[in-house]
């Protein structure tokens, strides 16, 4: 019963200028029945995105998302953004993305305080995991992810139940294929895709439940030519987008291929 999603993380692009209507044209041409889509673009953009999608009705079907929150609601934090701030602005929310642990030194527990605020907010919150390349190549790409979900999920000091409520999803971003133009193989990804639901089924008492219909999103270097190799896979629930989400045949393309995997899932009545 787990949606398909492909959601467009935007990154350090776009200006409150063009925003919205690089959304508008990517809400237009990705309109594919049983496909959740969501644009997460830079805070300074998101009432232009916001208004752009509600001034549109092919805008009504996109969520909208922030790129990271703080792990306080409010307080003296010079330049932050708190998650009451984004209450009527998002729905959604990226936390705890690799660029923010690399350039803003973020840890998995830092990272759990900022879910216990998404969740305060009523945002629902996508969460990054992934490893690095040696970490791989040591074979120990299961056990990194299964560290970084016990550190941020089983630390954030609310109830399992309440992340399942909010309809947390995990984007499994291995950082070796992000912005590299390098994906991973689509049997690795759905391999851990399965392996995030299990290390998260076994963090305690109430996660099993969660673990369960857990959407798992692949991130990592895809574009229209490769979203199938991920798509394909049962055990991926679609895609986190970064650079190929700012082009919007790039998008067609993408959303296009994970109507295909909505389509099936319906057709085998498991979605
Ligand atoms: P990429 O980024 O698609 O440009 O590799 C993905 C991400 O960082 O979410």
């Amino acid at each position: 019963m787990r949606p398909v999603i492909i959601a467009a993380n935007w990154k350090m692009h776009t200006t409150p200028a063009d925003a919205g209507e690089l959304a508008t044209t990517l809400a237009a041409r990705t309109a594919i029945e049983g496909v959740e889509r969501v644009i997460c673009p830079p805070f300074v953009c998101l009432a232009a995105v916001r208004d752009a999608l509600a001034a549109t009705p092919a805008g009504a079907g996109v969520g909208v998302g922030a790129q990271n929150v703080h792990h306080e609601l409010s307080g003296a934090y010079t330049g932050e953004i708190g998650a009451p701030m984004l209450v009527g602005l998002a729905t959604w929310v990226i936390v705890g993305h690799s660029e923010r642990r690399r350039d803003a030194g973020e840890t998995d527990e830092l990272i759990g305080r900022k879910l216990g605020r998404a969740l305060e907010a009523g945002l629902r919150p996508i969460l990054c995991v992934g490893e690095q390349l040696a970490e791989r190549e040591a074979g120990r790409a299961e056990a990194v992810v299964a560290s970084q979900l016990r550190g941020s999920l089983a630390g954030f000091g609310g109830e399992p139940g309440a992340l399942a409520e909010a309809g947390l999803v995990i984007a499994y971003e291995p950082v070796w294929a992000i912005g590299t133009g390098r994906t991973a193989r689509g049997v690795d990804a759905a391999a851990m895709a399965e392996a995030i639901r299990s290390a998260t089924g076994e963090l305690g008492q109430g996660f099993a439940a969660l673990a369960d219909d857990l959407p798992v999103l692949y991130g990592g270097s895809v574009t229209a030519a490769s979203a199938g190799e991920f798509l394909a896979e049962p055990a991926i629930d679609g895609a986190l987008v970064g650079g190929a989400s700012l082009k919007v045949e790039e998008m067609a393309g993408i959303v296009a291929r994970a109507g295909l995997t909505a389509a099936g899932r319906r057709a085998a009545g498991v979605a």
